[in-house]
């Protein structure tokens, strides 16, 4: 076999990381001064590439764009969006499952918007031709090392998680997956035959000191600004890699006194993730098991529907998309669930753009939208839902419509800012705003 290959390391330039750590102050309200912020911020104009991708990605997307549309206007932005073809679209536009001009086009952009790739039509291509080989390609020539997958039970959603309320209620974690290395890149890999001249299948689990070292900081400064709790969950009982992970995680460690760290084989992450959720604040973890811990960890919250991702590198965009897939077998019928990918846009405000206030708007008014009983097949459970303040029903939506009462929600939030602004001007100019 080969020797062991590592990717290059990588340049440390100005960072979509750096901003999240360090984001920018609010623009909008500075000083004393009082300022109408459609009339004096600053414009932000952002270009941002759109990859709807395949089977309800479109679908998703479409949704997520009108959202960003819609707290643009509210904040001072302005978005260019690019739509590009990526996965099995770009197969059947291309002949390859990421373009050039697609990886090209999102590299000179703000921020990427992924939907889903993939679909039964593909499945059986050779690997070079899938669509999931895209998306890693994709990653890969971002250079977005680091996958925030938070996993947050809303408390309007606990009865379709399908653990128990007492369990389930509360969970609010995130995991921190290093999303370009790994087996998942490590070489050599392929296909051969052994001694016998039976076939074998190959891969490398293999991590460089540096991609532990970045990764691990990454979750530290998550953890900080969570619950100060990290747990990294490797199998070095047994893995040489995860051995050099717990090694060089505990190093970084000592840069972070006021963390709390513990470690955990990840079998026995998967048992405590169903048994005891809430032990959880934030978990760091490599490719594989965080793509494996992941999904499990969404589940805890009633719906892969509901869970976005973030995927920042060193430099250039970040990259944002649900962590569900692409659904084939609802596509093109309005039952997808929006709110993962519109939670995504939330995620590409604040952890790619610096835009703190717009995130928060589309996160209200997702909460807005759950909160009046809207929902989608994935997390509709006929009958009413005690809030403990009060009782609703649930009245089950399609895509759309879902899509449509999160602008609605965004449109009553801008109504009520207006509202306030007007009474505070009026009033600094020494009138009356209720009179
Ligand atoms: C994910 C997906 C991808 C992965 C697939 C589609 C390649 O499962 O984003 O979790 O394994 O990373
Ligand atoms: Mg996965």
């Amino acid at each position: 076999m080969n020797s062991v290959q590592l990717n290059p390391t990588p340049s440390t330039a100005r960072t979509p990381l750096n901003s999240f750590y360090f984001p920018t102050k609010n623009r909008r309200f500075c000083g004393s001064t009082i300022r109408c912020a459609a009339a004096t911020a600053k414009a932000r104009a952002f270009n941002i590439t759109l990859l709807p991708g395949d089977g309800i990605g479109p679908e998703v997307v479409s949704v997520a764009k009108d959202v960003l549309h819609a707290v643009a206007s509210f904040n001072g932005i302005t978005f260019h969006f690019e739509e590009m073809p990526v996965g099995g679209n770009a197969l059947d536009l291309a002949g390859v499952p990421l373009p050039d001009e697609t990886l090209s086009n999102a590299k000179k952009s703000d921020a990427v918007l992924l939907g889903a790739i993939g679909g039964y039509k593909w499945d059986n291509n050779e690997k070079h031709l899938k669509p999931e080989t895209g998306l890693l390609q994709l990653r890969a020539g971002l250079g977005v090392f680091a996958n925030l997958r938070p996993a947050t039970v809303f408390p309007q959603l606990v009865d379709s998680s399908t653990l128990k309320k007492e369990v389930a209620e509360g969970v609010d974690l995130m995991v921190v997956r290093e999303l370009t290395g790994g087996i998942y890149f490590g070489k050599p890999r392929g296909f051969d035959k052994d001694e016998n001249g039976d076939e074998i299948g190959f891969n490398t689990e293999v991590y460089a000191g540096y991609e532990i070292d970045r990764i691990a900081h990454v979750a530290f400064e998550t953890a900080r600004k969570r619950r100060g709790k990290l747990c990294s969950v490797d199998k070095a009982n047994v893995l040489e890699a995860s051995m050099l992970w717990r090694k060089r995680v505990i190093k970084i460690a000592s840069d972070y006194p006021d963390i709390e760290l513990s470690h955990m084989y990840v079998d026995n992450a998967a048992m405590q993730l169903i048994r005891d959720p809430k032990q959880f604040d934030t978990i760091v973890t490599n490719n594989i098991f965080g793509d494996i811990l992941s999904d499990e960890a969404s589940m805890l919250t009633g719906s892969i529907g509901m869970l976005p991702s973030a995927s920042l590198g060193e430099s250039g965009p970040g990259l944002f998309e649900p962590i569900h897939g692409s659904a084939p077998d609802i596509a093109g019928q309005d039952k997808a669930n929006p709110l993962a990918t519109v939670l995504s846009a939330a995620m590409l405000l604040r952890y790619g753009l610096g835009e703190e206030d717009a995130a928060k708007i589309i996160e209200n008014a997702v909460q807005e939208t759950l909160n009046k009983g809207f929902r989608t097949g994935d997390i509709f459970s006929s009958g009413k839902i005690d809030l403990g303040w009060y009782c609703l029903f649930q009245k089950l939506v399609g895509c759309k419509e879902m899509g449509e009462q999160v602008l609605c929600s965004i449109d009553s939030q801008k109504l009520a800012a207006t509202q306030i602004l007007i009474k505070f001007v009026v009033e600094a100019c020494g009138g009356n705003a209720d009179s």
